[in-house]
C-alpha cells in the first residue's frame, strides 16, 4: 500500500445553493444549506485514503464546535491524524460556498490553517519522511509548504503541488515541486495563457516546465485534462455525468492521482484514474462527503 502525506487546510464548508447569484446590495433566497467537512487538505487526504492509500494529514483546527465536528468526521475515515494540531485560541477555518447550477464560488476564512507554520511542519518531519508522496496546496502558509517539500526532497520523496488559491509562488518552492496540478484559472495566472486548445496547453506547459517541474496536469473541469508526463503532452476527456456539486472535485482528482502514483501506476494511467474519481465526486453533494471509494471508482471504470 502506497503512503501519502497531505499537508494542508481543514475547513467547515458552509454551503448553500441558489438559482441566482446576488448582485452587490441584492438579497436572494437560497436552498439546501449544509455544513459539511472540507478544506483542500482534508479533501485530498480523504480521497487518497478512500482510494486505498495509507494516509497521514498534517494541519490544524480550532478547539470549537466546527473543529469537533471535523474531528468526529475524520474518526470515521481510515487515515492517521497524529499530525493534526488543535489550536485552543484560534477558530477552525471556514469556507463560505455558493453553488449555482452545481458550480461553486468560495470565500475562505483561514482561521487555524494559518497556524501551520514552518516550525509546526518541522515537528512533523517524520510523517513526511515516512511517506512516498507529499501533497500540498496554498490554504496554509507558503513557507510551511516549502519546508515540507524540502524535507520530502531530502528524503527522495515525490511532491505534488496544487497552488490553490493561487498566489505568487517563490522560486525556491518551485525547485522542490515534482508534479504540478492546476486548473484553467490557476494556469492562466501562472502563465498568462488561457487554455482552450491543445496548442495553448502545450505552450502553457512549456512555460511551466521552465520552472523545472517534470510532470504537469491542467484540469478543465467537465472538459477533461491536459497533461505532460515528462515526455509528451496529452489530452484526456472527462466522463459526462449529472452534476450536483463541483466542490472538491479537483481535490478528489489530486488525492486520486497521489494514491495511484504511490501505487507506482504509470502517469497517464494515474491521470485517467483521477479523472474517473473526480467525475464521480461531482454527482454528490459536498466536498469530502462526495469522494468515492476505490470499489466505486473500479465499478465506474468497467466498460
Ligand atoms: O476545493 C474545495 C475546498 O476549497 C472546499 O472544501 C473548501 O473548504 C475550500 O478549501
Amino acid at each position: 500500500m502506497g503512503k501519502v502525506c497531505v499537508i494542508g487546510s481543514l475547513n467547515m464548508d458552509l454551503s448553500i445553493m441558489t438559482t441566482k447569484m446576488p448582485q452587490a446590495g441584492e438579497t436572494v433566497m437560497g436552498s439546501d444549506f449544509q455544513m459539511l467537512p472540507g478544506g483542500k487538505g482534508l479533501n485530498q487526504a480523504i480521497a487518497a485514503a478512500r482510494l486505498g492509500s495509507e494516509v497521514s494529514l498534517i494541519g490544524a483546527i480550532g478547539a470549537d464546535a466546527f473543529g469537533q465536528a471535523l474531528q468526529a468526521f475524520l474518526q470515521t475515515e481510515k487515515l492517521a491524524c497524529t499530525g493534526l494540531q488543535i489550536h485552543p485560541e484560534v477558530a477552525t477555518g471556514t469556507a463560505t460556498i455558493i453553488l449555482e447550477q452545481g458550480e461553486n464560488r468560495i470565500i475562505i476564512y483561514p482561521g487555524a490553517n494559518a497556524t501551520v507554520t514552518p516550525e509546526v511542519v518541522r515537528t512533523q518531519r517524520t510523517l513526511v519522511q515516512a511517506s512516498d508522496i507529499i501533497v500540498a496546496q496554498l490554504e496554509i502558509p507558503q513557507a510551511s509548504i516549502e519546508v515540507a517539500f524540502q524535507i520530502a526532497k531530502s528524503a527522495q520523496k515525490v511532491t505534488i503541488f496544487n497552488p490553490a488559491p493561487i498566489q505568487k509562488v517563490s522560486e525556491t518552492l518551485w525547485t522542490v515541486v515534482d508534479i504540478l496540478v492546476v486548473n484553467e484559472s490557476e494556469c492562466q495566472q501562472l502563465t498568462g495563457i488561457q487554455v482552450s486548445t491543445f496548442g495553448d496547453a502545450e505552450q502553457a506547459i512549456a512555460k511551466l516546465r521552465l520552472l523545472g517541474i517534470k510532470q504537469i496536469v491542467i484540469t478543465l473541469g467537465g472538459n477533461g485534462v491536459y497533461f505532460h508526463d515528462g515526455n509528451h503532452c496529452e489530452f484526456r476527456p472527462a466522463q459526462k455525468v449529472p452534476v450536483v456539486d463541483t466542490t472538491g472535485a479537483g481535490d478528489t482528482f489530486i488525492g486520486a492521482l497521489a494514491s495511484a502514483i504511490s501505487e507506482k501506476m504509470a502517469f497517464s494511467q494515474a491521470v485517467e484514474y483521477a479523472i474517473q474519481a473526480s467525475a464521480l465526486a461531482v454527482t454528490k453533494r459536498g466536498a469530502a462527503t462526495a469522494i468515492p471509494t476505490q470499489t466505486e471508482v473500479m465499478e465506474f471504470m468497467q466498460p
